[in-house]
């Protein structure tokens, strides 16, 4: 067997793992991996029947010379990389478009590099230099999902080593997945327009050129020019006035980070301290309400601190966003976004807080290399944020809360389908848009995982050791799976021995990572304050004959928290759909249809569509219009779209609605109601 050194790779059949271990190694030291390749090529091994021959891809040769794999940026990645971005930009609420330019500090990361190729997506670009002089660029095909490849030429070609200033002027357009721009009537306030963006997974790329993959962090500053408040992700630097009624306000990211967490909001805000880190912004009508819900922050920190490592970030603040917003927090550093649904006036939604916080560490510190690697941000910070809940409330609650992200996890895998590609952890993203790949299975596979692997090394007194150690070792870098399951077989065989190795060996990692459907272990969770839901529930659910139903009360209900509410429901939506006297029971006893926290409402509505019961129609038509979180949105819809005289109700309801959502929740629901494929 004789193969030509580029395009041949050997391994030993029966050593795969030992093979992958030395990649992921040497993907450390990416010169060295083409070498590797052919050295292996010459391996007296060669002709011996225990090798097996790999042919390499064009696509991953190049992975293994930069020592990534990522499939979701037209960026040149491998040749140079991005340290420092600045940007300047105009807000101008009546276009609805940021104006201005990019500076990207740039290093070449090999010799003979002749271009720049950046990530844009709908820009209008109008010119770009280097180092302060005009140089050529042009812009690709668009590519679907991905964008156009904004190409710059280079005056001269640079060696390897070289650092450079790149300035791109241009503006954003009424395309940009980024940003949604609203109008006074869609705020609280009704007074003021209102900008904020939403980057991740891939929608930076329409607030600036960049190289939009995690596996690049750099720093960001910014100054913002506008007539309204603005806040970054980045700590707040100063403020200008500049005449005509503006305000330039400046930013600095001094944090490593990737594209994905660049984030801007402006509109009427003001903020209001809950905290000695720890502002809460908001629209001033709500302002009391978030301070009273959000108050336990700086408990969320400090008990993270006390898992993981000091908190690096300065600040940690808190955004309120309009309604519109389609997800239930996003991570931006310093100052996290939140839906307005969070303000419950019962504090039962701010685990989402202790998520997000959890992110400090689990994604915006140690990143995912690739939205392949997705699980390592979510599935270790539902993990952290289970830890922070459970050491505040206790481990029942912990417990609990892993019942309630089982049943997300068994929905997904559901709407999927046990087979599908989607439900892997480590996923292949290949020309697929990341944002069709979201569901809870990298959250809730991935904390499995995490859980399964903390039982059978011995608990928390052996796993959450790790964890520190884990964010030590990869903070302000990036990770794949390979290079976590690396460090975890390295990290527990140094400090606690063969013994806890063989533990793990235990453990089919093969399937837990690269398998589909549902995870492969039962993780029997306790189900002490579960027990209650699921009798209440079974006793409905058995009731289906009973025209008096004399056996429930309003006070089968009164001590539930909202948590057991919603877990009573989520039974309710395992069984067969509900004869109709029995919805009308239950919500004439249980009062379910005026209840305004948004998670009992949502499970609720749900319980009445899968049976289709009409009378809940223009309930679910007002939940889906007053706010825009995904979570609650696309299910909704998509079972007002199945259910009986629903299909035509969704369609009208999303068509006479769609400026309200944001753009990719626009998208998404689109293809939900087969508005679009
Ligand atoms: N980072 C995510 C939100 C996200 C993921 C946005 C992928 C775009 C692409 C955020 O941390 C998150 O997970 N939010 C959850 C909260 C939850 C699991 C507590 C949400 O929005 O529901
Ligand atoms: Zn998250």
């Amino acid at each position: 067997m004789r193969h030509r050194a580029q395009t041949v790779c050997i391994k030993r059949h029966n050593c795969i793992e030992t093979w992958k271990h030395r990649v992921s190694k040497l993907q450390q030291a990416p010169q060295f991996n083409l070498r590797f390749a052919r050295a292996r090529s010459r391996d007296p091994g060669i002709s011996s029947t225990n090798y097996i021959v790999v042919l390499l891809t064009a696509e991953e040769i190049l992975s293994t010379m930069c020592g990534i794999r990522e499939p979701n940026t037209l960026s040149n990645i491998s040749q140079v990389k991005t340290t420092h971005l600045h940007l300047d930009w105009t807000i101008s609420f009546e276009k609805k478009i940021l104006s201005g330019y990019v500076v990207l500090d740039l290093i070449t990361l090999v010799d003979n590099v002749e271009k720049v190729v950046l990530d844009s997506s709908f820009l209008d670009v109008t010119k770009a230099s280097y180092e302060g002089k005009e140089v050529k660029f042009s812009i690709g095909e668009r590519q679907d999902t991905f964008g156009s490849a904004l190409t710059v030429e280079l005056p001269t070609i640079a060696k390897a080593g070289t650092a450079f200033k790149l300035r791109v002027d241009y503006s954003t357009t009424d395309k940009c997945t980024a940003i949604q721009f609203l109008k006074p009537s869609q705020t609280e306030g009704k007074q003021n327009p209102y900008l904020f963006s939403q980057c991740e997974p891939i929608h930076a790329r329409a607030l600036s050129p960049c190289q939009d993959s995690p596996s690049i962090k750099l720093t960001y500053s910014a100054v913002v020019t506008s007539p309204l408040q603005v806040v970054m992700s980045a700590l707040h630097t100063g403020v200008k006035d500049v005449g005509n009624g503006l305000k330039a306000y400046s930013f600095e990211q001094r944090t490593t980070i990737p594209s994905y967490l660049i984030a801007i909001a402006a509109g009427n805000l003001v903020g209001r301290e809950i905290g000695p880190r720890s502002t809460v912004w908001c629209e001033p009508e709500v302002i009391d309400s978030a301070a009273w819900e959000f108050a336990d922050t700086e408990k969320f920190i400090s008990t993270g601190e006390q898992l993981l490592t000091p908190y690096e970030w300065g600040r940690y603040d808190l955004l309120v966003l309009p309604p519109s917003f389609p997800y239930g927090g996003m991570e931006n550093p310093c100052l996290t976004f939140v839906t307005p649904t969070l303000l419950a006036g019962d504090k039962s939604a701010v685990d989402v807080v202790a998520h997000e916080i959890a992110h400090s560490w689990m994604g915006n510190l140690v990143t995912t290399e690739s939205w392949e690697h997705f699980w390592l941000n979510e599935g270790w910070t539902v993990f952290i944020e289970r830890k922070i809940t459970g050491r505040i409330h206790g481990e029942a609650e912990r417990q609990f809360s892993s019942i309630i992200g089982w049943k997300a996890l068994k929905e997904s895998t559901e709407l999927f389908g046990a087979d599908s590609p989607a439900t892997r952890l480590n996923t292949d993203l290949t020309g697929i848009d990341p944002d069709d790949y979201f569901s809870s299975i990298p959250y809730e596979k991935g904390f499995n995982l995490l859980y399964h692997i903390e039982k059978v090394v011995g608990g928390p007194k052996i796993f959450e050791p790790y964890m520190k150690a884990y964010v030590e070792n990869f903070a302000s870098k990036t990770v794949n799976t390979e290079q976590w399951k690396t460090f975890l077989y390295e990290y527990m065989g140094k400090t606690y021995g063969q013994e806890v190795v063989d533990k793990l060996n235990t453990i089919d990692f093969e399937l837990w990572l690269r398998g589909t459907g549902m995870p492969p272990v039962d993780p029997k969770f306790d189900t002490t304050l579960a027990d209650a839901c699921y009798e209440l529930a079974h006793k409905w659910d058995t009731a289906r004959e009973d025209k008096e139903l004399k056996q429930f009360s309003a006070k089968d209900l009164e001590n539930f928290t909202a948590a057991q509410k919603i877990v009573f429901l989520e039974r309710l939506t395992d069984a067969e759909p509900l004869p109709h006297h029995l919805i009308t029971k239950m919500d004439e006893l249980y009062h379910l249809t005026p209840i305004r926290n948004a998670d009992v409402r949502f499970r609720w509505q749900q319980v009445c569509l899968q049976t289709s019961f009409e009378p809940i129609y223009p309930e679910v038509v007002k939940f889906v219009t007053e706010q825009g979180r995904m979570k609650f949105v696309r299910p909704l819809y998509r079972l007002l779209y199945k259910a009986k005289n629903g299909a035509q109700l969704a369609k009208d309801t999303y068509l006479e609605h769609r400026d309200f959502y944001h753009p990719i929740a626009g998208q998404l629901i689109e293809k939900d109601i087969g508005l679009k494929q």
